[in-house]
């Protein structure tokens, strides 16, 4: 038998379904409320609020727990390739290996971007930030391949636009970069994997071979991979309801990059980096900043630090806070940031305020410490994020499509005004 929520409203009871996960999460199905009960519900910032079923990646905030496609973060972290949780991400299933070469073949064949898309970064200003370009060429993909504005276009339109983007997002953000740095544009290789392939548009000259260093590379895998998707969170909410109005998926990724950007979601990374340079500056003194993060009138806050859902430890942060270690010990980078980190950290896991807001270090908090180890200027570090992001959002994007979802349009509550007469001029005081 299935479970029902009553309600009480004045004295009328109502009857509502629960709905019980695959992880046994529940929920309280809400989608006839209102023509029962003539009643909306109010979450400010969708804190209580299930969006939508998904069988993508599941969070348990209480216990750390990040599993995609039921796959444990930490295995696929160590044992698996982006592209292949990629793969995974999207189509639901690892691939065998027939189907990883022929998907990373035809990434590999879409990694050149029309030459016209190189002009647009003469347009931008010197200084522009690499998410504010990244934003901005992802949408104007949807212009060269109009073909994808159709939103009744063939699922085979919908994988090659897939395959565009998860190749040439990498190539767009190099171009970003090398444009930011007036050095000249490098040419994808394709006789390079995914991740080597960026390192050299990123990294390498024209004058010279680019050697990748493994470490880098291995790094730069990982975290890819540990960012490639996070459920409902804000810039997968924002490329699902861009694309419930069947807007097209360039648009809608553009969407998600714009909502990644902000400091309080993916920004943060940058964000941390720049606070614990600010502290360093100050002198290091850890109490000074933790008494800032705390006061309600001080708009300072710990970034890196709490999440909406991990109540507990991020496990993306304990696996990068590991590899951080083991990164720039291999490199042989002792970076004073690293420890300032670490003692932020536990200054902040001994204070009262931020053991009973439950807040602990997430994703951003030490990935801008392996961004600055592998040579990624700051303002790259949230582009990083990005691509990572990608095929999560893809797959958000995917399956709204599929499970033919309606189009987002939440309800309010009115608070302003009632009705009211016009005032010609002559009367206003
Ligand atoms: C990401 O959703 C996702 O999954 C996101 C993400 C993903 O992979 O997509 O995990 C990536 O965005 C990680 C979060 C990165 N952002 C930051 O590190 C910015 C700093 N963190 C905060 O701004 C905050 O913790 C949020 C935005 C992450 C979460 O905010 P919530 O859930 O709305 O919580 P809240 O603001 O209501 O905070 C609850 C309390 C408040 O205090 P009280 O009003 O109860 O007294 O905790 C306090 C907040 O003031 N608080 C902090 C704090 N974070 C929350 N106080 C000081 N420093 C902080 N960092």
């Amino acid at each position: 038998m299935s479970e029902i929520a009553k309600i009480q409203l004045g004295d009328k009871q109502y009857e509502l379904p629960i709905i019980t996960g695959s992880e046994d999460e529940k929920g309280i199905d809400i989608s006839k409320l209102r023509a029962l009960t003539n009643h909306v519900t109010l979450d400010i910032g969708f804190k209580n609020t299930g969006a939508t079923k998904s069988a993508i990646t599941y969070l348990d905030g209480e216990n750390g727990i990040l599993q995609y496609r039921g796959y444990p973060i930490e295995q696929l972290a160590e044992q698996s390739t982006f592209l292949e949780v990629a793969y995974l991400l999207i189509n639901g299933d690892l691939p065998n290996k027939k189907e990883l070469d022929y998907y990373t073949e035809s990434i590999r064949h879409h990694t050149l971007v029309h030459e016209d898309m190189s002009r647009f970064f003469q347009a931008f200003p010197t200084g522009a930030h690499p998410m504010g370009i990244l934003s901005t060429m992802v949408a104007s993909l949807s212009t060269f391949y109009p073909e994808s504005q159709d939103p009744n276009r063939a699922m085979a339109d919908v994988e090659l636009t897939i395959t565009r983007l998860l190749a040439k997002l990498p190539t767009l953000a190099a171009m970003a970069h090398k444009y930011s740095l007036g050095q000249p544009l490098l040419y994808p290789k394709n006789s390079l994997n995914y991740i080597d392939n960026f390192l050299r548009m990123m990294f390498g000259l024209p004058v010279e071979e680019y050697e990748v260093d493994p470490v880098i590379a291995d790094a730069m895998n990982k975290l890819l991979i540990l960012h490639a998707d996070h459920e409902q969170n804000c810039s997968a909410s924002t490329v699902r309801i861009v694309g419930s109005s069947q807007a097209n998926l360039y648009s809608s990724i553009s969407a998600g990059v714009s909502a990644l950007w902000g400091p309080l979601h993916g920004g943060a990374n940058q964000a941390v980096i720049e606070m614990l340079e600010s502290i360093r500056k100050d002198g290091g003194g850890m109490k000074k900043w933790i008494d800032k993060a705390k006061d309600k009138n001080d708009s300072f806050r710990l970034m890196g630090f709490g999440h909406r859902v991990y109540k507990n430890f991020d496990p993306r942060a304990t696996i990068i806070k590991t590899a951080c270690d083991n990164v720039l010990e291999r490199l042989g980078i002792d970076d004073p940031i690293l420890d300032l980190a670490k003692e932020l950290e536990e200054v902040a896991l001994k204070d009262q305020y931020f053991i009973d807001r439950k807040l602990f270090p997430n994703v951003d908090f030490y990935s801008g410490i392996i961004y600055k180890a592998l040579g990624i200027p700051t303002e790259m570090f949230t582009v990083m994020f990005a691509i990572g992001r990608l095929p999560g959002w893809i797959a958000q994007w995917k399956e709204m499509v599929e499970n033919n979802d309606p189009i987002g349009r939440p309800r309010q509550i009115y608070v302003g005004a009632t009705r009211r007469d016009y005032v010609p001029m002559d009367k206003r005081s």
